[in-house]
């Protein structure tokens, strides 16, 4: 008989606790479902009341530490994620499936993010500027925004919580915390090593269970003044509109249809390596993941056979098995929507290769998808225009420069483009006109690293950044301080003015 899973708790107020609702739920291992990860608490609307009462209550305490002392908690967190990086990777893979090597990276993300912004602490710039009258001083400064809500996907389980939770902290705002019901083993590791790290009681919260309960409560509640959420379009679009009608400030990173360019004068063996990276890591469960290879005809049947080559020689499997290249799809449905997009592609385009869920020795409990090539593909057709979220690439082809450049932009979505050129006008007129909050120039379209903004245009969001010194802004309130010491009353705007 397997032993039977542990259970794990919610955490509120610094204490680990049962959900009022006396209900759990499982998380397994998408390479073999028989893998059953842990138990979980079923969150419900009361949970949540008692996380934001807990994140209400240690607010003002926590604003008033100093912002370098916040900081260096941020920095004990991050030393303590990069002690237990190999732990962390290998729940990672075990409950979410990327395979090894980018679960450590995944893990890495959020040591880099915690000490990038443990620096903010020290420098969290405001501006400080001349005034338009003689003795007066003026600058601005930032102050939290209150109770941060975080809602996280199960791609990214450890980066993303970080990209949002350590920007929150170190500007002083105290979080309830929701993560995916598809990764909520590697939440509650990263909350225990937050606890450990001695981050006070309140100041972080962790609520699993599912969107309806536990993370409705989290957007309708008016004691969560900020929501920073990764997901789905459709989701994002409601959340969206229930947070607009409480004038609820939001930070929104959606989906994304990306595109590498590949030009009559790439070099494309190292097209190949971009592509294959983008399109097939984390078996394409990235919102940076390349779904559209947009090609110049000249090159199209080169290209498309190397990637054949190249595809279908990628090994699948259990992530924890490092000669495994490509792991399972997050869960049962993720497969069946695959499924679904590449019965329409059948249609839209002429399959490479793949095409079918995996089957063969070690493949047989999980939820394995064939990496899948179709070729020949139109720009506006469904499988090249809607987020897939899975190993389905499609092959654009194009006539030139302008024609790429339509096709890369003609999608709803704008999170991350390539091209791969080896003209220096070229790239630069591609770095100028790709209408996406990231750009690489001969990389593939994913790889984005934390001191830069990290977010996109059109679908992908609603204009917020997240990563770089930019993530201060949505977690923050300007305030413009203007001092008088000229012991008169002066009026901006007309004392200053010719007579
Ligand atoms: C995501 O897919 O949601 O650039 C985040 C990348 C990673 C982050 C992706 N560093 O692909």
């Amino acid at each position: 008989m397997p032993e039977s899973p542990a259970v794990h708790h919610l955490f509120i107020a610094g204490r680990w606790v049962e959900s009022v609702s006396g209900n759990t739920f499982e998380s397994d291992n998408p390479a073999d479902t028989r893998d059953v990860v842990g138990r979980f608490q079923a969150g419900t609307a009361a949970d949540v009341a008692m996380a934001i009462t807990a994140a209400d209550t240690a607010l003002p305490a926590w604003k008033a530490t100093p912002a370098p002392k916040r900081g260096e908690l941020l920095y004990r967190f991050g030393a303590l994620m990069a002690e237990h990086k190999e732990r962390l990777a290998r729940a990672m893979t075990r409950e979410m499936g990327k395979v090894l090597a980018e679960a450590r990276g995944d893990v890495q993300e959020g040591i880099d993010i915690a000490f990038l912004m443990a620096g903010e602490g020290r420098r969290m710039f405001g501006d400080t500027v001349p005034s338009e009258l003689p003795d007066k001083w003026a600058m601005s400064i930032r102050q939290p925004v209150g109770v941060a809500g975080i809602v996280t996907p199960w791609n990214f389980p450890i980066a993303i919580p970080c990209w949002k939770m350590m920007p929150a902290l170190v500007t002083g705002n105290t979080v309830v915390f929701k993560p995916s019901s598809d990764a909520p083993h590697c939440a509650t590791l990263l909350v225990e090593l937050m606890d450990e790290a001695g981050f006070p009681p309140g100041v972080v919260n962790l609520v699993t269970g599912s969107g309806r309960e536990v993370g409705d409560a989290i957007v309708e509640s008016p004691d969560v003044r900020i929501i920073s959420f990764t997901g789905s379009s459709a989701t994002g679009r409601t959340i969206a509109e229930r947070a607009g009608r409480r004038l609820k400030r939001l930070s929104l990173e959606l989906g994304g249809k990306n595109a590498v360019v590949v030009l009559r004068d790439a070099d494309l063996d190292l097209a190949v390596d971009g592509i294959l990276w983008s399109a097939f890591g984390t078996t394409g469960q990235r919102c940076t993941a390349c779904s559209r290879v947009i090609v110049d005809r000249h090159v199209v049947n080169d290209l498309v056979a190397r990637l054949a080559q190249r595809t279908t020689a990628l090994r699948l499997g259990s992530g924890l098995d490092e000669s495994v290249d490509v792991g399972p799809l997050v869960n049962a449905a993720a497969a069946d929507k695959v499924q679904r997009y590449v019965a329409i592609g059948r249609r839209e385009g002429e399959l490479v290769t793949g095409g079918e869920r995996a089957t063969g020795p070690g493949l047989e409990h999980g939820h394995f998808f064939a990496p899948t090539i179709f070729a020949g593909v139109r720009p506006m057709a469904t499988i090249a225009q809607e987020e897939i979220f899975g190993p389905v690439l499609s092959v654009v082809p194009v006539d030139g420069y302008a024609e790429a450049m339509a096709a890369a932009n003609g999608v709803r979505y704008g999170l991350s483009a390539s091209v791969y050129t080896r003209d220096v006008n070229t790239a630069f007129r591609a770095m100028r006109d790709f209408e996406t909050g990231i750009v690489y120039v001969n990389a593939g379209t994913t790889g984005a690293e934390t001191h830069l903004p990290f977010g996109g245009w059109k679908d992908t969001g609603n204009g917020h950044r997240e990563a770089g010194h930019v993530a201060l802004d949505t977690f923050t309130e300007w305030k413009s301080i203007y001092v008088d010491f000229s012991g008169k009353l002066q009026r901006a705007q007309i004392d200053n003015q010719p007579s």
